[in-house]
């Protein structure tokens, strides 16, 4: 089941950007350009991913610099928020579905963890949000992950974001999870035993490994 997940996510990233090799190398670090941790080495690695990938992007006959960096912004945006939401929704779904046919799994409408656990946001000037008085340049840090906890699945529609940068890959994201959800509930087989490791990441919550035991 772990390698299940990422081959798909290359797949529909790239039907969804309209090339034909869009897939990484399970270490890639091309969604980690983000990462604070990153030393010089792994960061050089990462920029040659991304100028691979632009190149790819070009070869598949895109020449406008703006498309270009369309596409590309939704590899690196997309790829590993879509990776960790499913892995780790799916590794709650099995875990309560331990033993039960497939076709017995409770698959909820909204993902049930997310794999951005948090985003930032920097004060420009004096405000007073809920009582926290926040001066000009003091960063905020919202966490998102915390809507999975909140006893109403509803607020889990808050993982993708709110206002002017609501995550533009809302929509498809919803609709592969329902898809995933739609497959795997037509399986005749029974949940086993699951092992889930996560992958040491200070951006996106995503398991390194995440292994299903599937019995008749
Ligand atoms: C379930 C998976 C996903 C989750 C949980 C997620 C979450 C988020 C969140 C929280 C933001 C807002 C960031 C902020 O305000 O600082 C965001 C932005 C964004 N997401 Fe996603 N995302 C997911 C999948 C995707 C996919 C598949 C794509 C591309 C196909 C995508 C493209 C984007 C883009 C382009 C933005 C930036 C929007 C802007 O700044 O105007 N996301 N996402």
């Amino acid at each position: 089941m772990a390698e299940a997940i990422e081959p798909f996510v290359a797949d529909f990233m790239g039907a969804l950007i309209d090339i034909e090799d869009a897939g990484f190398d399970a270490d890639s670090l091309i969604s980690r350009i983000f990462s604070r941790g990153m030393g010089i080495a792994k960061r050089k690695r990462a920029e040659a991913e991304v100028a691979a990938l632009r190149a790819r992007i070009e070869a598949s006959g895109v020449s406008d610099q703006a498309d270009v960096g369309q596409k590309l912004a939704m590899m690196i945006l997309g790829r590993d928020a879509l990776t960790g939401t499913i892995a780790y929704s799916l590794r709650d779904v099995f875990e309560a579905g331990q033993g039960r046919p497939f076709a017995a799994l409770d698959f909820p409408e909204l993902p049930s963890s997310t794999g951005v656990p948090y985003i930032e946001r920097m004060a420009h000037e004096r405000v007073t949000i809920d009582g926290l008085a926040l001066q000009p340049g003091d960063r905020v840090r919202i966490m998102l992950r915390a809507f999975g906890h909140s006893g109403d699945p509803r607020d889990r529609a808050q993982f993708f974001g709110t206002g002017a940068h609501t995550c533009l890959g809302r929509p498809i994201a919803l609709e592969a999870w329902a898809a995933i959800g739609a497959f795997l509930s037509g399986l005749p087989t029974t949940v086993g035993p699951l092992r889930c490791t996560p992958r040491n990441d200070d951006i996106f919550a995503i398991p390194a490994s995440l292994e299903l035991e599937v019995r008749p």
